[in-house]
């Protein structure tokens, strides 16, 4: 099959926009160029010639020689309008933008469908850890067992400023924040919103399942307390933020992202930091584990390019799990061992536990 000649409309110019312009400039095999890029502040400085700069969408979304939109904006809204404008308008898209993929899963699978265009986003979970390619690809419905992963950096630090070098959690969030590992505004990702935004699709790759963020199970690390570190280290566990989805006898699937004391010998004990870890069980092959940077702006930019390079052999992803199969259905159908950590007896739901196996009270928790 020849390669297609690509010529890119790219949106964004800011840590993986950016990044990509200049892995590109180093890939001259990979015969794409950026004709356009579309940012929002026209009166920054760039690291780029100023003809390339356009603050008008239209210059790229009804360019006909473009024939690939590169979508890394920071803003879900105006993201989701430039991608299905994209598709619709006969060009290939790649992105980047984790929450406005979750919070727009169903029309953007439609409108794959309705346009026959590759839309790929691998970047958009785990950055340089190619997942969704491989559960697309390698995992047969069947095989797949279970799932666990590490989706978010920022998170991720977080907690093993805290257990590794006893920082509470507001100096680790600072410190995280001032090496670029956490936004200014860390709600999305301290509260689970981010890992819960890339489980959502994950699970499309992996099990068919196609579900609002809303509907899964997820709690952040905004709740961990000082004396829940002591208890976790006390047991030899660490604290990892852990997304999870495992098949259940009945052949559903249970998924969630919680806070979960995980043991030394773990391989997501062994992620640390802003790094990003996925283990897959499957049928056969036991576990496999794959590991990488979450973030950052080569890592991510190298899963974009990545994609890029898919489209030059008309690459997409078929959804085999969800039309090829028999699609699972999410189930809240499990028990889980929880630890729970609260001042106050009345603000616990009692009646949702079946047993209590052990039980400490200090002061000011129990
Ligand atoms: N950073 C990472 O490590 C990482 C990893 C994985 C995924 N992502 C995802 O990748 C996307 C981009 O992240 P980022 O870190 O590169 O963001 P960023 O550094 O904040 O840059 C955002 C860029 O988008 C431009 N922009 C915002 N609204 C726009 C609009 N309506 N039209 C055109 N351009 C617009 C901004 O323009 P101006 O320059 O003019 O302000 C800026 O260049 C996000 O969805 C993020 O979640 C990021």
């Amino acid at each position: 099959m020849e390669h297609k000649q690509l010529v890119i409309g790219l949106f964004g110019f800011g840590v993986v926009g950016e990044g990509l312009y200049k892995i590109l400039r180093q890939t001259p095999s990979l015969k794409a160029n950026i004709k356009k890029v579309c940012i929002k502040h026209p009166g920054k400085k760039r690291n780029a010639p100023a003809e390339l700069f356009t603050t008008d969408k239209d210059d790229l979304l009804n360019d006909p020689e473009i024939n690939v939109i590169v979508e890394v904006i920071n803003e879900s809204g105006p993201a989701f309008e430039i991608v299905s404008t994209a598709l619709k308008n006969g060009k290939d898209v790649v992105s980047a933008s984790k929450k406005m993929i979750a919070e727009n899963l169903p029309e953007l699978l439609g409108l794959q469908q309705k346009t026959g265009r590759s839309f790929l986003y691998e970047a958009a979970a785990c950055a340089s850890i190619p997942v969704i390619r491989n559960l697309e690809e390698y995992y047969d419905n069947d095989l797949l067992h279970s799932i666990k992963a590490i989706v978010n950096g920022s998170t991720n630090f977080i907690l093993t400023k805290i257990f590794e070098e006893g920082l509470d959690f507001k100096q680790a969030l600072l410190l995280a924040q001032q090496l670029g590992f956490a936004e200014s505004d860390p709600t999305l990702d301290v509260e689970g919103y981010d890992a819960v935004n890339k489980w959502v699709f994950l699970l499309t790759h992996a099990y068919g399942i196609v579900e609002e963020p809303g509907n899964i199970l997820f709690n952040g690390i905004q709740n961990i307390h000082a004396t829940d570190a002591k208890v976790a280290k006390e047991k030899n566990y660490n604290i990892k933020l852990v997304a999870q989805a495992k098949k259940l006898v009945n052949g559903k699937v249970a998924a969630f992202v919680l806070p979960q004391f995980v043991n030394h010998d773990d391989h997501l004990s062994f992620v640390k930091y802003e790094y990003n870890g996925v283990v897959i069980e499957s049928g056969f092959a036991d576990n496999q584990f794959f590991y990488g940077k979450g973030a950052g702006s080569f890592p991510t930019a190298s899963a974009v390019l990545s994609d890029i390079s898919a489209l030059r052999y008309q690459y997409k992803y078929e959804y085999k799990k969800l039309y090829h199969h028999k699609p699972h259905e999410l189930s809240n159908d499990i028990f889980l061992r929880v630890y729970v950590s609260f001042d106050d007896w009345d603000n616990i739901p009692k009646e949702k536990f079946e047993w209590i196996e052990e039980w400490h009270a200090q002061e000011e928790r129990k």
